[in-house]
């Protein structure tokens, strides 16, 4: 058997991490053990104020909707090391990639993009923040991070298609 060598330390990163974020992360975890792949996975906020909290009560209900308990998710805040510890932090908006870019560190390692860069035709655009909408925002929420994530593991891994 031919070891996997790919490797990749992945990180997602929205405002709050409570919405979007937590729902990315839960979609590349799926996707990576599906395909037995060595990814390292994570997800974070660049605001403080959701810190230690559970992910959003409807980004929890529309998870397990497809199958995945993400009630043991904790907020965290970004932090410096984060851009060296991760291969790839994938802002889920502008505003997001623009806060990131802020605070990048020098000699920060981590390339640093926008989660649907890798969606074609959906290059440059965010992730609508569900947060003060309706519950249904977070069925849309849920497709755009699962499709941002097929494309970015189908980049990485050098595949036209799954
Ligand atoms: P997220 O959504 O960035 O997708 O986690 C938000 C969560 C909380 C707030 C805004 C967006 N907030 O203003 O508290």
């Amino acid at each position: 058997m031919i070891a996997n060598v790919l490797f990749a330390n992945v990180l997602f990163v929205c405002l709050g991490n409570i919405c979007r974020s937590p729902l990315a992360e839960a979609a590349l975890r799926r996707a990576v053990t599906a395909r037995a792949l060595n990814i390292g996975v994570d997800s974070a906020g660049t605001g403080d104020w959701h810190v230690g909290k559970p992910p959003d009560r409807r980004a929890m209900a529309v998870a397990r909707r497809h199958g995945i308990d993400i009630s043991g998710y904790r907020a965290r805040q970004i932090s410096a090391e984060d851009f060296l510890r991760f291969t790839h932090i994938l802002a889920l908006d502008a505003d997001n990639l623009r806060d990131l870019e802020a605070e990048r560190p020098i000699g920060a390692t981590a390339h640093l993009s926008l989660l649907l860069d890798y969606v074609p035709g959906r290059t440059g655009t965010g992730v609508v923040d569900p947060y003060f909408g309706e519950d249904e925002g977070f069925d849309a929420t849920w497709a755009d991070v699962t499709m941002g994530v097929e494309g970015f593991l189908n980049a990485l891994t050098g595949r036209a298609t799954v």
